[in-house]
């Protein structure tokens, strides 16, 4: 089991602890209606994969935009990534030889990683500015996934998408004029009001998280729309859930357990947790960076700082991109590719 794996025996006792931990509030997470995430989905470890899948991406320049992509042995289908404003391509990879500026996010990576192990072909692309926009880029995009696809010879493969806030968006247009067998719209309501829904527009799952309460409304009336349209629709509402000592450590590759479990105490210590380990409020507004640096003052050279403010947005869950969906996610893909 993975959780118990590594030069790590003599602290089973804590692990066992915190996997009693873990197993009770990931039942809480997320609740997929109408079907509850099984206690065997465990909230996976950055390293979950380390022996069956390894990050070698490709990375090019085409129509002035940066691709990442990999392909694994015997691919089943195609997966379109679209990342959030402020995001970019090389979020979703790990820096490696083959792509020393890629970041590697822990939910990105996490999404590429499942989805690789699931034998999917992974394709993801920089917006040409800040967030996504709707014409040319959206043209060019549709051009993009022809073109690799076609070169890849993937050309009788099913390709499905993923795109989180303003890619969530993105995907939801696409959707309208690229042949998806399925796609997630994550952390967005889509452009419906905007556009036509095609009679042939894609099964969509949304993915979101019901704290951001306007979109949780504008979600339902876009599903209600879909439906209407004739179109397959459902969603996953994902909660928030308490940090542990080991949380940060489990989720981000190079920040230690010790570290961990003291920013961890850190953060109870300045309340930007509860009694519970709840965030008290989203990281991007937690003033956690200060409060570290008055006790190590060296924080500026640390690599993760936005790895674990991503981890606190997803505890918090109001709007952050999310891999803890993954497995609900991969069988909506593979339930609609016939
Ligand atoms: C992308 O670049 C190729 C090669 O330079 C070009 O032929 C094609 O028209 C471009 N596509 C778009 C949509 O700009
Ligand atoms: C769309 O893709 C499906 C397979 O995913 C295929 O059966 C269908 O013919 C395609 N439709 C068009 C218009 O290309």
């Amino acid at each position: 089991m993975m959780l118990f794996h590594g030069p790590r025996k003599c602290r089973a006792g804590v692990l066992l602890f915190s996997l009693l931990i873990l197993t009770t509030f990931i039942m809480l997470v997320c609740k997929n209606k109408g079907r509850p995430i099984s206690p065997s989905d465990p909230m996976l470890k950055w390293n979950s994969f380390q022996s069956s899948v390894q990050f070698h991406p490709t990375v090019e320049f085409v129509n002035e935009t940066d691709i990442i992509w990999q392909i694994p042995d015997a691919p089943k289908a195609v997966l379109f990534l679209a990342h959030g404003c402020n995001g970019r391509a090389a979020n979703f990879w790990d820096r490696s030889p083959g792509c020393p500026s890629c970041v590697g996010l822990p939910e990105e990576r996490l999404i590429v990683l499942q989805a690789l192990s699931r034998k999917l072909a992974v394709l993801t692309v920089s917006s040409e500015g800040r967030c996504w926009t709707f014409d040319d880029e959206q043209t060019k995009v549709k051009w993009i996934i022809q073109w690799w696809v076609k070169k890849h010879e993937l050309k009788e493969l099913p390709i499905v998408a993923i795109g989180a806030s303003s890619g969530g968006h993105f995907v939801s247009s696409l959707a309208a004029e690229l042949n998806f067998s399925s796609i997630v719209v994550m952390i967005a309501e889509g452009v419906y009001d905007s556009m036509g829904i095609p009679t042939s527009y894609p099964p969509t799952l949304f993915v979101h998280m019901p704290k951001d309460r306007m979109r949780k409304l504008q979600i339902k009336q876009n599903m209600r729309a879909l439906k209407e349209n004739g179109v397959d629709v459902a969603e996953i509402r994902c909660m928030e859930f308490p940090l542990t000592p080991n949380f940060l450590s489990d989720r981000i590759p190079g920040l230690d357990e010790t570290f961990s479990v003291k920013l961890f105490e850190l953060f109870r210590e300045k309340g930007f947790i509860n009694e519970n380990g709840y965030m008290r409020s989203d990281g991007r507004r937690t003033r956690w960076k200060d409060a570290l640096k008055e006790r190590e003052p060296a924080i500026e050279k640390y690599e993760w700082a936005d790895h674990v403010q991503e981890e606190m947005n997803l505890a918090f869950s109001y709007h952050e991109m999310t891999s803890l969906q993954m497995e609900d996610i991969l069988r909506w893909f593979e339930s609609h590719m016939s």
